[in-house]
């Protein structure tokens, strides 16, 4: 069965997406919105978008709500993605830090974790899986996340992780898990996952990071809202820390308070 959307539906999802997560939905994303949420009715039994929007915005069903924002967030992720960002990373990360300190990285709007342990590979290589790093993911979908804490994925999502990091930080599933790979308990102990919409009023501090990854997010952002998500982060850098966007990402006009070091590397001063 499917739903049609009419224009006066289509905005009032496309407002309450934007109003939660700050993603914009222009009228080229019908179709998107349809083909997500259509399964929605047909669990809820419902006849129509109106009636969902009403459920959905029922206080009542704030379950439904986290659910439709999952649905409606775009999650394309993979293992060093823009890997120039990672070259540049073990550029910058020390092969150790003074007694009591840690380096730390956040992986702002982590999807299903693969950045998150992208980066963790690159600081155990640097530091060594007992040095003192530790990695933060967020992100506002929690089913990505609930993949991303498992650290399970399937071997097809491996091949750009060079060998020497697959040998050295995956293991390889066996019998049922075959066709599978997990990430290494010795990395997955330094890495840590939490649900954060990176668009609230403010945020939750989880302290000061020494590099923040906000990459391939900021597109789905109108310019107040790329205004608002940066000013929410920058404060969570170190001063002479390094802030990475995605590589059709920029912050041009949307901060002062962050120096272009080169393309999309961002650093505060
Ligand atoms: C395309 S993925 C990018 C993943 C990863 N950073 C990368 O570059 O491969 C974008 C992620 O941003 C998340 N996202 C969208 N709006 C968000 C918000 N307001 N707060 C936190 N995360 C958000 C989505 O759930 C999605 O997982």
């Amino acid at each position: 069965m499917s739903y049609e959307i009419n224009d006066a539906e289509f905005k009032r999802f496309s407002g309450l997406i934007y109003d939660i997560a700050g993603i914009t939905l222009t009228d080229a994303k019908k179709v998107l919105l349809t083909g997500r949420l259509s399964k929605r009715l047909i669990a809820l039994g419902l006849d129509n978008y109106t009636q969902y929007f009403k459920y959905v915005t029922n206080a009542a069903n704030s379950e439904e709500l986290q659910f439709m924002v999952d649905l409606l967030t775009t999650n394309e992720t993979y293992f060093f993605r823009e890997s120039q960002h990672f070259d540049f990373l073990k550029q910058i990360v020390p092969s150790s830090v003074k007694q009591g300190q840690v380096f730390r990285v956040w992986s702002a709007a982590s999807s299903n974790g693969a950045e998150a342990y992208t980066i963790s590979m690159i600081l155990a290589d640097k530091m060594g899986t007992e040095g003192a790093w530790e990695v933060f993911g967020t992100d506002i979908s929690n089913s990505v996340l609930e993949l991303a804490r498992r650290g399970h994925y399937r071997m097809a999502e491996a091949d750009k992780i060079p060998r020497e990091y697959l040998n050295k930080y995956c293991l390889k599933g066996m019998g049922p898990q075959e066709g599978t790979f997990i990430i290494d308990r010795k990395l997955r102990q330094h890495v840590n996952f939490q649900q954060m919409n990176l668009n609230a009023p403010a945020i939750k501090v989880l302290g000061e990071f020494d590099v923040i990854f906000l990459r391939n997010v900021l597109i789905y952002f109108d310019i107040p809202t790329k205004q608002h998500v940066v000013s929410n982060l920058v404060p969570c850098l170190k001063n002479g820390g390094y802030f990475i966007v995605g590589h059709s990402e920029s912050l041009n006009g949307i901060t002062d308070a962050l120096t272009l070091e080169k393309p999309t590397v961002y650093r505060r001063r």
